[in-house]
């Protein structure tokens, strides 16, 4: 795989050419999602514990990652090397989802997950018309992440202080939105 990045930049950027294809979780992916979510260096700033066996990845790609309502694996040539969700409100907050994603750490800081989250903006309000408004609450410290956002599109709101424990300690956040009508302007 690695001879398929673009080295003149640094060994940065991705080569336009390769696609970066989203597709619907399955328990075959177990081996791949293991490399992400067994590695400390990228379950910093998730809400979840690293993995520590194949089991508890199964039952979680069986129970929670395959019915849940919009979670892709982010695939380079078909093979999952990251995951994006879209979380739904419901009641009061159903005008709202919630955007979450991660990636294998050797796959950072190419531009994947700014790939991603463009094509989940430019499909999501259309999938669910009654969707005003996709946000994602990214730690005041996780600086890739508030980076993917802004080079998205998403709109920073503010800070929200001690709004959620992380790793068991209690943490600032960044609201981020795009809203359906963002694409209008
Ligand atoms: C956050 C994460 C999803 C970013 O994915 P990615 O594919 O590497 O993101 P991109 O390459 O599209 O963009 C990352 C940007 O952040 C920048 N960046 C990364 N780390 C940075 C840091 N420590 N300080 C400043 N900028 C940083 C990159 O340079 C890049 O910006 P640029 O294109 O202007 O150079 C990935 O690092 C990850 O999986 N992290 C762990 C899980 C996580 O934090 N999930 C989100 C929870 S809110």
């Amino acid at each position: 795989m690695e001879e398929n990045l673009d080295k003149s930049g640094g060994g940065k950027r991705i080569q336009e050419s390769m696609e970066i294809t989203l597709r619907p979780i399955e328990l075959s992916d177990v081996e791949d999602f293991m490399v992400w979510a067994a590695d400390d260096k990228v379950t910093r700033f998730c809400l979840w514990d690293t993995y520590t066996s194949k089991e508890q990845a199964l039952n979680y790609i069986k129970n929670y990652a395959i019915p849940h309502p919009w979670l892709k694996v982010i695939c380079i040539e078909n093979r999952a090397i990251g995951a994006i969700s879209v979380t739904p409100g419901s009641g009061f907050d159903q005008c709202r989802a919630e955007l979450g994603y991660v990636l294998s750490y050797k796959y950072w800081c190419k531009g994947i997950v700014t790939r991603a989250v463009q094509m989940v903006a430019s499909t999501i309000f259309k999938e669910w018309p009654h969707l005003e408004r996709l946000q994602a609450t990214v730690a005041t410290d996780n600086e890739g992440s508030k980076r993917v956002l802004e080079k998205a599109g998403f709109q920073r709101e503010g800070v929200l202080r001690k709004y959620i424990v992380i790793k068991g300690k209690p943490k600032d956040v960044v609201m981020f939105s795009l809203l359906s009508t963002d694409f209008l302007v």
